[in-house]
């Protein structure tokens, strides 16, 4: 995922913008001898329609890289620890792009991953809904290893997993230097922490009232996270993924009855199918 970043990054243009300054003069100097030959006029055309092709291609980003390279200075400067990071990406990609990063941006932290996780776990694109600070588990619980039950501490004592109080967040995240804000989420974060305000994540797993689920019967049973919500951990956005079983040649969804009594089959021994289980 990192690694197809650069690909849109704004190295590409002034490349292109350069070819078509190439263009551009071929086509006028053959220009002034139009009239001479009918071998320059077919190649003024050819130029002409190359010319179009080039400059006609990369059009959306044409205003954008004119601004850039218009002086001939096409020096892209940093203008935050994300933005640096992308830089040096892109730089990498393509050697001959000049980057200039200013001391206060030349920081390892927020890492490269955890400034691209934030912008994923917002992609308007990406299944799942739009939570109020662009939380990613595949940066907690995948790269840096943070245990699920740290921040769903209940899921093996109560009925309930929980989501992580804004006290458990700024456990780690008070710790963190100060420049860390410029990811917004961080600062979405401390801002209900000073104004004493639980997060309001959106709830993507409810099932209806007359249904009993105990999470810490499940975990007790030896049943895994992931049996249940997919891999989470591999997740930036998270959405309620659907379950890969068939029962009786139909998929079934999560969370509906048959996708219970399917497990519950199957752990016969120890699961019950009694209707009373899960229904009073
Ligand atoms: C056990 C420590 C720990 C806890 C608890 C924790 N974080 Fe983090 N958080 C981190 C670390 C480590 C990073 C990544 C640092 C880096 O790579 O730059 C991070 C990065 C982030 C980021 C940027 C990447 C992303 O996921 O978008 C946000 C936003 C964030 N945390 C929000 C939260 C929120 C909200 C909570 C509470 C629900 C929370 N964190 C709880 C340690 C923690
Ligand atoms: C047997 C399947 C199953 C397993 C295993 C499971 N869950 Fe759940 N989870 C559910 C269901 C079903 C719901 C919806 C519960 C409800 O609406 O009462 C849910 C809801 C949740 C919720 C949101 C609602 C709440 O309870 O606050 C979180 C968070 C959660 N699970 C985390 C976890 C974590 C972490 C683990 C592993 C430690 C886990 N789950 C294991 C089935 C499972
Ligand atoms: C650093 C804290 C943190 C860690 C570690 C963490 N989670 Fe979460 N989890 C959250 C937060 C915050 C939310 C609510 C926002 C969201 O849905 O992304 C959440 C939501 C969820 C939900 C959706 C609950 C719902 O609304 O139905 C599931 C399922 C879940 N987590 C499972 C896991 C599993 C499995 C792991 C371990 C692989 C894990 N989480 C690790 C903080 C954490
Ligand atoms: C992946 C397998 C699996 C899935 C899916 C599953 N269960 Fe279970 N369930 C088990 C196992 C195993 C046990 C036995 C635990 C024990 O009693 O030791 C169990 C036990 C139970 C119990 C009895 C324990 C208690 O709390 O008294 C209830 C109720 C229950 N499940 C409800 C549900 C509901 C509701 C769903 C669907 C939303 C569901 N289960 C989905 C595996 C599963
Ligand atoms: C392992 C748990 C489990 C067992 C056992 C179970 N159910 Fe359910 N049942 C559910 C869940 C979960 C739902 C909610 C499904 C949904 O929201 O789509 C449900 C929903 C229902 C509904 C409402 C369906 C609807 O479309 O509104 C009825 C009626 C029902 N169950 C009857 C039964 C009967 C009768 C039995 C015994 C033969 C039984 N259930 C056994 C988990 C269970």
């Amino acid at each position: 995922m990192p690694k197809d970043k650069p690909k849109d990054t704004p190295n590409n243009k002034p490349e292109k913008l350069s070819s078509s300054r190439r263009t551009e003069q071929a086509s006028d100097n053959p220009g002034g001898s139009r009239r001479g030959s009918f071998v320059i006029g077919l190649f003024t055309a050819l130029a002409a329609a190359i010319f179009v092709f080039w400059s006609g291609w990369p059009a959306p980003s044409d205003g954008e890289a004119n601004a850039a390279g218009g002086s001939g200075a096409d020096v892209q400067i940093a203008t935050s620890v994300c933005d640096a990071h992308e830089l040096r990406a892109a730089q990498e990609e393509d050697p001959n792009l000049e980057i200039e990063i200013p001391a206060e941006f030349d920081k390892q932290w927020p890492s490269a991953n955890a400034c691209q996780s934030a912008i994923a776990a917002w992609d308007p694109e990406a299944d799942g809904p739009r939570q109020p600070i662009p939380f990613s588990h595949k940066h907690h619980a995948g790269e840096f290893e943070i245990e699920c039950l740290y921040c769903h501490s209940g899921t093996d004592k109560s009925q309930a997993a929980g989501v992580p109080s804004v006290e458990v967040c700024m456990g780690c995240h008070s710790q963190f230097p100060a420049e860390y804000d410029e990811i917004e989420g961080i600062r979405i974060l401390k801002q209900h922490w000073e104004e004493k305000k639980p997060i309001e994540w959106v709830q993507l797993h409810r099932l209806p009232e007359y249904v009993q689920f105990r999470h810490n019967r499940h975990i007790q049973a030896g049943v895994e996270c992931q049996t249940c919500h997919g891999p989470v951990e591999e997740i930036d956005k998270l959405h309620l993924v659907p379950d890969g079983h068939i029962g009786y040649l139909v998929p079934v969804a999560k969370l509906e009855m048959g996708w219970c009594i399917n497990c519950h089959r199957q752990n016969h021994q120890q699961a019950s199918q009694d209707c009373l289980t899960c229904h009073y």
